[in-house]
């Protein structure tokens, strides 16, 4: 990277600390802090962060992908029999063990917490260590993700309900997009959905009428490009053919730059690393990249790196592994030498989403 780009930060942080990032995720390779405790059901999205992250370092050759593809392997849900699939519960991923056999009182009950989110994980581990995704079983995943699609579009992330948004839209676009097979879904009836999301504003919000939010926008954006219905560097062509609103957008997502130089996910927070990825990406996905402020966006992100390695979500907080994702993320997109680039829609590197 370009030095002059860092002079803003030399004052108060180091520069981007590779060696100390492949520590830290070693480090919580080998055993989680306990903070995150709470988070034990989401285990496969902990070991993406770090496998992908790894990834992102240039640093993959270190961990025994052999032993992390069985583990992931072990967390898949599989339908007995035909009766079963047809039973309609999702059989994707579990999050974890905890998920996976958890205590069912419901008599007749299969227990089933397999989930969207897990599942988009799970490919993306597997693309990342390069296993040959024609291996898994990928019907049930299919067949069953249907079930979660619902009559405006939205998804819903596991058979026994919760929230219906982008989010997991986003993860089943995701998942059909890396299986190369789109019979997991109604694309028309998932595209309708997507453009019901984007506010007069220009942003996107979880739900039709919402606040825009940084995330959302990103998950709205994404699912588009994988769906093939918005081209690449939309701005520098004619933009009047696009199904969204592209100047709005833009404009929009040039305003959550804030200025200590992070990106806010809407008006009136504070930056915080992650939509330095989520907005950001929304920016690289529409061609807008080059109209942000890179040294600015570089000084704050540093103030977020952490002496034990990691980033913090703010400025010299302590680090956790999502907000250490993004900010590998964002130093992928501003071009940090040693970093491979990241395919901002599939949220792995290009080399992991190639396949090669
Ligand atoms: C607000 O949290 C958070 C949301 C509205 C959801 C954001 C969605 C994502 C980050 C995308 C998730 C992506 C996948 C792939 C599932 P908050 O109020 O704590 O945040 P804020 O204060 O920064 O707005
Ligand atoms: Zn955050």
């Amino acid at each position: 990277m370009d030095q002059s780009l860092r002079s803003s930060s030399d004052s108060t942080s180091e520069l981007f600390d590779r060696d100390r990032h492949v520590r830290f995720l070693h480090m919580m390779y080998k055993l989680l802090p306990s903070d995150y405790q709470g988070q034990e059901i989401n285990r496969l999205t902990l070991v993406y962060f770090i496998i992908s992250g790894l990834d992102l370092l240039g640093a993959l050759d270190s961990v025994d992908k052999e032993g992390v593809i069985d583990w992931v392997l072990s967390l898949q849900a599989h339908p007995k029999n035909e009766a079963e699939l047809n039973n309609r519960q999702f059989y994707g991923f579990h999050g974890s063990r905890s998920s996976q056999f958890q205590s069912n009182d419901n008599e007749g009950c299969i227990p089933n917490g397999s989930h969207l989110a897990s599942t988009y994980c799970a490919l993306a581990i597997f693309k990342t260590v390069g296993y040959d995704l024609s291996l898994i079983e990928s019907e049930p995943i299919l067949k069953s993700m249907k079930n979660l699609q619902q009559p405006d579009g939205s998804f819903m992330p596991t058979h026994t309900g919760a929230e219906r948004d982008l989010r997991f839209v986003f993860c089943a676009v995701a998942i059909c997009s890396m299986l190369g097979n789109w019979n997991g879904m109604d694309r028309e009836k998932t595209k309708e959905y997507i453009l019901n999301c984007q506010s007069y504003d220009g942003g996107f919000g979880l739900i039709p009428g919402s606040e825009p939010h940084g995330g959302a926008t990103y998950c709205a954006v994404a699912s588009l490009r994988l769906m093939g219905f918005i081209e690449d560097d939309l701005l520098s062509k004619s933009e009047t053919s696009c199904i969204i609103n592209v100047p709005m957008l833009l404009d929009w997502s040039l305003q959550r730059q804030a200025a200590d130089g992070g990106f806010q996910g809407r008006p009136n927070k504070s930056s915080d690393t992650c939509y330095a990825f989520w907005v950001g990406g929304v920016l690289r996905m529409l061609g807008g990249y080059k109209l942000i402020d890179e040294k600015a966006l570089c000084g704050f992100l540093l103030t977020c790196q952490s002496k034990y390695g990691g980033f913090s979500k703010f400025p010299k907080h302590l680090p956790d592994l999502y907000h250490s994702y993004y900010g590998f993320t964002a130093f992928s997109m501003l071009g940090e030498t040693g970093l491979n680039p990241i395919c901002i829609e599939l949220g792995i590197t290009d080399t992991a989403a190639i396949g090669l």
